[in-house]
């Protein structure tokens, strides 16, 4: 096993930290994004009740041009060179490390999921909290009081290889004149926060704006022709659940064979990462609508969860079958990851370290039978689909958890509701920078060694 790649010296470019003057008159729109987890006390394989509420600002069109703020650059000398244009540009060789050493020859062959974590302050966060103003105050863990932060310190070391380092503009490059788009659940959203934070620090602040309107969330860097999108669709198919704003629904209600709606904004992009799992879980069984919301029906049967979530699934296979063009557009599915909660009642609050024993039966409650769907539907078909089995390796991760230092119905959680962890505790979603980082780093890795 080799050791982590070092983060010792860049030989790149001289790291100047270049303070740039805060000019607020560039503000030009107002950002302000509120959302909330509202989220009933619940435990695994018991009586699964989540409630997910979210309120953005009632127009849903939010973009933030070109803002100018007072920050420490480590890459902006490399910056200011690529402002100057493609000439002298530099293309980084993959897997070369500085010092010449190739990472991960076999990558194909090395199974990346199994390992463990490894407390590595030196490598990681890869990016700092405040050094990215994308991120939203519902995975601002820092900033809404989390007093630890060695949750940001952990890196996945794979057993049989190592995973390759997270180089944003090798990333970018492979983005050029691309799309990338994260379908799914808030847990997808919250790995698409990741990446936007993962590149947007090689990217003058001139170049690269987020806009958000309806379903879909662009964040554009023009210097690359390039987008990092996200689109709500918690259950990948038609569901009531839609409204990527008002979507409170307890109740919920899917049309498991309808997806074109939704899929027609899937295409023509060059990089899909879908997951769907959370809003699953909080009734064992699912309710499948006769008929179709235009039609204003209100009927609906019941059936058990893992069949309709197969029957998902299979709707989801079909469509990219015949609507991705595998020459063009590469498929990733993000295996579930599940909530934290143990017995003392107070979920993930006070957790500060990950799970390290990892030879130990581990039960968190995830209903495996929907990995297992994934795994086998996505391993037969037409269209090569990357399956992304982060379950385990995020199973672990009990400290990670956004916990009490998160937002509810917008708003950050008060005194009160902190020292209530087993009534407001998020044990679902993850701080920034954190875990969803490494999801990244695994999804960087396939992509990267993809040529
Ligand atoms: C997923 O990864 C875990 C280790 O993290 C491994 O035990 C399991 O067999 C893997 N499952 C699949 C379907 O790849
Ligand atoms: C990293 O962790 C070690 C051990 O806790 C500590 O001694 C060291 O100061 C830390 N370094 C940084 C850069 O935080
Ligand atoms: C910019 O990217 C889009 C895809 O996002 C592509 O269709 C278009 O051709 C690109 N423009 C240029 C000038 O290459
Ligand atoms: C944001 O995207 C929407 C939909 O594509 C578009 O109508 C709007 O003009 C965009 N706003 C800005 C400021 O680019
Ligand atoms: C469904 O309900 C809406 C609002 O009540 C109404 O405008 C529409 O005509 C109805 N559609 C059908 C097909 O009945
Ligand atoms: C993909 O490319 C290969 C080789 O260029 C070609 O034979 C094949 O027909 C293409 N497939 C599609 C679906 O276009």
């Amino acid at each position: 096993m080799k050791p982590a790649a070092s983060s010792s010296g860049r030989k790149d470019g001289p790291t100047l930290p270049i303070f740039i003057t805060l000019a607020s008159a560039f503000i030009l729109a107002c950002f302000i994004y509120n959302e909330s987890l509202a989220e009933f006390p619940f435990f695994p394989s018991k009586t699964l009740e989540i409630q997910e509420t979210e309120t953005e600002t009632s127009t849903t069109e939010v973009v933030e041009v070109s803002r100018t703020v007072v920050e420490a650059q480590p890459d902006s000398a490399d910056i200011s060179g690529e402002d100057g244009g493609d000439g002298g540009r530099k293309q980084e060789p993959e897997f070369l490390e500085e010092d010449g050493e190739i990472e991960n020859p076999n990558d194909k062959e090395c199974d990346l999921f199994t390992g463990n974590w490894v407390f590595d302050n030196v490598t990681h966060p890869l990016y700092r909290e405040d050094e990215c103003r994308f991120l939203t105050a519902q995975v601002t863990c820092l900033r809404n009081g989390r007093r630890d932060s060695f949750y940001q310190n952990w890196r996945w070391q794979p057993r049989d290889c190592s995973l390759p380092k997270f180089r944003p503009r090798s990333l970018l490059e492979k983005l050029r004149n691309k799309r990338m788009m994260f379908v799914g659940d808030s847990l997808n959203r919250n790995q698409w926060e990741s990446m936007i934070c993962l590149v947007q620090s090689v990217v003058p602040q001139a170049s690269k704006s987020l806009n958000k309107t309806g379903s879909l969330s662009i964040f554009k860097i023009e210097d690359y022709n390039a987008t990092v999108e996200f689109y709500w669709a918690p259950f990948l198919v038609e569901s009531n659940s839609d409204d990527p704003n008002l979507h409170s629904v307890l109740d919920r209600i899917i049309m498991p064979n309808s997806i074109q709606n939704h899929g027609n904004n899937w295409k023509n992009v060059d990089y899909l990462i879908f997951n769907t799992y959370i809003w699953w879980m909080n009734t064992p069984t699912m309710k499948i609508l006769r008929g179709s919301f235009d039609q204003n029906s209100t009927e609906y049967d019941q059936v058990e969860r893992p069949a309709a979530y197969r029957s998902v699934l299979d709707t989801w296979s079909q469509w990219i079958d015949e609507n991705v063009d595998p020459n063009r557009t590469k498929v990733f599915f993000m295996s579930m990851s599940m909530d934290w909660g143990n017995a003392e009642g107070v979920k993930c609050a006070k957790e500060t370290a990950p799970v390290v024993d990892t030879a130990a039966a581990l039960d968190v409650g995830t209903d495996r039978r929907l990995f297992a769907a994934v795994a086998e539907v996505t391993g037969a078909m037409r269209v090569p689909v990357s399956f992304l089995n982060i379950t385990r390796l995020s199973e672990y991760r009990k400290d990670a958890h956004t916990a009490v230092h998160t937002i509810r119905q917008g708003k950050i959680l008060t005194a009160e509701q902190k020292a209530d962890p087993a009534a407001f505790a998020d044990c679902i979603h993850w701080c920034l920078p954190g875990l969803p980082d490494t999801w990244n780093e695994l999804l960087y890795a396939r992509i990267i060694s993809d040529s």
